[in-house]
């Protein structure tokens, strides 16, 4: 995985057609750490120990460099939102920049959807669901920190989103960038959803 660019605009995101995957989910919810896990990169996607850092949209190109370019694609790292110290003006900015990505991007072939496998789903996790089902987006849902469950536990939080906020997605896993738990599932939804690729990171 390398790094491309940041945009902080329409008009900076990739022009190549690509196909992309979207990291989605509240500040601190873990999604560059599952970018980094999935890509076997150690902080490349930068992790913040600051919630709400990340104010770009950071695009990752995934897949060997030297295979052919429609096996590559983009790891999208979009901020998170949730952040209660951020005002209103930046909240405000974080909704248009989002939605100026989601609606209408071409490329973007899955969601991944980051809630805490510890925690119930938030305001903010309910709208984003209720945002990504409006649009009609793919999505998969990504329950983040399962290490810090028991794995009883673990199960039955995942079971219980997969019934609530995990409803319409296409598949609801639970993960760990910590252990690496989940995600050789994670990777399988994200191939069916980018055909083209062999899944290098
Ligand atoms: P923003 O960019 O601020 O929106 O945060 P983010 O969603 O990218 O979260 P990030 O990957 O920066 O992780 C936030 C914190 O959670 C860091 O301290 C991580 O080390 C920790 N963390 C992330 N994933 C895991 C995990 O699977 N297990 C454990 N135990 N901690 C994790
Ligand atoms: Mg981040």
């Amino acid at each position: 995985m390398t790094f491309v660019g940041s945009a902080a605009s329409a008009a900076q995101f990739p022009q190549d057609g690509l196909p992309e995957v979207a990291f989605l989910g509240r500040s601190n919810v873990g999604k560059s750490s599952l970018l980094n896990a999935l890509s076997g990169t150690r902080n490349l996607a930068r992790v913040s120990s600051t919630p709400g850092r990340t104010r770009l949209l950071n695009f990752f190109r995934v897949g060997d460099l030297d295979a052919k370019p429609d096996d590559a694609f983009y790891f999208v790292d979009l901020p998170g939102y949730g952040y209660a110290r951020v005002p209103e003006a930046m909240r405000r900015e974080w909704e248009s920049l989002v939605s100026a990505y989601l609606v209408g991007r071409e490329p973007l072939a899955l969601c991944v959807f980051l809630v805490d496998l510890r925690h119930d789903p938030s305001e903010g996790d309910e709208t984003l669901r209720a945002y990504l089902d409006h649009y009609r987006l793919q999505y998969v849902v990504a329950a983040t920190k399962a290490d810090k469950l028991g794995r009883g536990e673990a199960m039955k939080r995942r079971d219980a989103l997969a019934r609530g906020i995990g409803r319409n997605a296409v598949g609801v896993v639970a993960v760990s960038a910590e252990d690496g738990a989940g995600l050789a599932e994670l990777w399988k939804t994200i191939r069916a959803a980018v055909p083209s690729t062999k899944g290098k990171a």
